[in-house]
């Protein structure tokens, strides 16, 4: 299922004649056609032409279905499936006129089969209603986009446990409040992220195995008389089961909200990530080269590579966080069961789903293809005194200093090296025997930024070693399928 792709098909009309005056499909008590402004707020065909593959896929599950149960004849059934797949044709080659004042995907799609093959299109309709078939649609095409996006974030995650093996050792400033706390390494950093993104996938999954119920056959609200086969059209979709409750199959748009809730969380991922490429790409820090692909230079100033790729990253969250605030917000205060209200659900997921998968798309390019500059990082760590923690700690192992006093005499070696304007590891032994008596040469060991990065070797910490053993790991979590 092509959740990304855009829609096929002809323009949209604004009117189609036959249909506008007393409408076909359901005009038998109107007497007069719809207000201009009426006309414009009603229809939701220009968006949910979307899924016209999932209508389609519905209504032939569902003619199948009432053949089976007898409730339909072979014939129509025949005539029915072979009408819906003509359709498709029709819409996949760009030939399909879609019309406004059939309002949405289904009635168009219905109004068609009616011209291909007669009154058979009318029995199509039978035990089920627009609102199971909608909510049924809808869920169809929130799966497809699960797994889209988790194809997606794969790949992601591929660039980053690619780019982390390369930089398995490359020492850069770890930072706390953006200040240099201890040294690490960039592959422990982008690892980091791989893990966010192993968390928003499996939220995905989480959302796909709950939506995966299927509403069709539920009908308006309260099921149908006839002797329908829920379980059939369940099958033929691929949802595990029917969902249980009518009332509820039609009203439920919990998987939207799910879906526009993981898709948020997940944007704010990668928003903390573009705003790192951000501040790495800057000439103050210079960690990281972005490539051409994915920079753009300056109308006026020559000299400039901007990063725009992240920031659009960052700046395009807000529309998938808005995503979610519409959608709970549209469902808020609907009493059972269907309200119109719910044909707002279409936009804002299908937004949030689009925006996430080009921003991870971008990502993906921007992470597989930066370089690091390992000298940069270097220097960098050099001028924030990142082992005075170690110091403290080997006043504490070797010299059974408590940690408060070794905090204290730490802190005062550091602004030793401040006021000399050297980093701890050029400050001579007497300066810091000076400090406390009980200092010994053995301390260099642990000053390097080298030595504390290698001793971090606690499980999940930034030594080398781990690290190497965090990408084989993350490799068998994430990567195998
Ligand atoms: N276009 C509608 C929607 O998206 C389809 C369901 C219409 N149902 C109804 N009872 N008017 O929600």
């Amino acid at each position: 299922m092509t959740n990304h792709s855009p829609n096929t098909g002809s323009e949209t009309e604004t009117t189609a004649s036959e249909a506008k005056a007393a409408n076909t499909m359901w005009g038998g008590r109107f007497a007069s056609g719809p207000a201009e402004a009426m006309e414009r707020i009603n229809p939701s065909i220009d968006f949910d032409r979307r899924f016209w593959r999932e209508d389609i896929l519905g209504s032939k599950a569902h003619a199948e279905m009432l053949v089976a149960q007898g409730i339909l004849t072979a014939a129509d059934g025949a005539a029915i499936s072979k009408g819906l797949d003509e359709i498709w044709g029709e819409i996949e080659s760009g030939t399909f006129t879609f019309s406004r004042a059939l309002e949405d995907i289904h009635l168009n799609v219905e109004n068609r089969l009616r011209e291909k093959i007669g009154d058979a299109a009318g029995r199509l309709h039978t035990g089920r209603s627009r609102n199971d078939q909608v909510a049924t649609d809808m869920k169809l095409w929130a799966r497809g986009a699960t797994d889209a996006l988790d194809a997606e974030l794969k790949a992601l995650q591929k660039a980053l446990i690619d780019q982390a093996e390369a930089n398995v050792a490359t020492i850069m400033p770890g930072f706390t409040h953006l200040q240099v706390a201890q040294p690490i390494t960039f592959g422990h950093h982008l690892l980091a992220y791989a893990e966010m993104m192993g968390r928003d996938r499996s939220r995905l999954a989480d959302c796909r195995k709950r939506l995966n119920e299927s509403p069709l056959g539920a009908a308006a609200l309260a099921g149908t008389p006839y002797p329908i086969d829920r379980d059939r059209t369940a099958a033929s979709l691929g949802f595990d089961r029917p969902a249980a409750n009518s009332l509820d199959a039609v009203s439920d748009r919990d998987f939207a909200m799910e879906l526009a809730a993981a898709a948020g969380i997940c944007a704010v991922h990668l928003s903390r990530l573009a705003e790192e490429l951000v501040i790495w790409t800057s000439q103050q820090f210079r960690f990281v080269k972005l490539s051409d692909a994915f920079t753009t230079g300056s109308s006026i100033m020559p000299q400039k590579k901007n990063a725009d790729a992240a920031e659009l990253v960052r700046g395009k969250t807000g529309r998938v966080l808005g995503a979610f605030t519409a959608l709970t917000v549209v469902m808020k205060g609907l009493p059972m069961a269907y309200g119109k209200d719910m044909q707002e659900d279409k936009e804002p997921l299908f937004d949030a789903v689009d925006t996430l998968g080009l921003c991870i798309q971008a990502t993906t390019g921007m992470i597989a293809d930066l370089e690091s500059n390992p000298e940069a990082m270097r220097s960098a760590v050099e001028r924030g005194f990142p082992t005075a923690t170690d110091l403290a700690d080997w006043l504490v192992s070797a010299l059974g200093m408590p940690f408060r006093d070794a905090h204290h005499v730490t802190g005062r070696i550091v602004k030793l090296a401040e006021e000399r304007g050297c980093g701890l590891a050029d400050l001579d032994l007497d300066d810091m025997k000076a400090v406390h008596q009980g200092i010994d040469r053995r301390v260099y060991d642990v000053l390097s930024v080298e030595a504390s990065v290698r001793a971090r070797t606690s499980y999940g910490g930034t030594a080398p070693d781990r690290v190497a053993e965090q990408v084989a790991a993350a490799r068998a979590r994430f990567l195998t399928p």
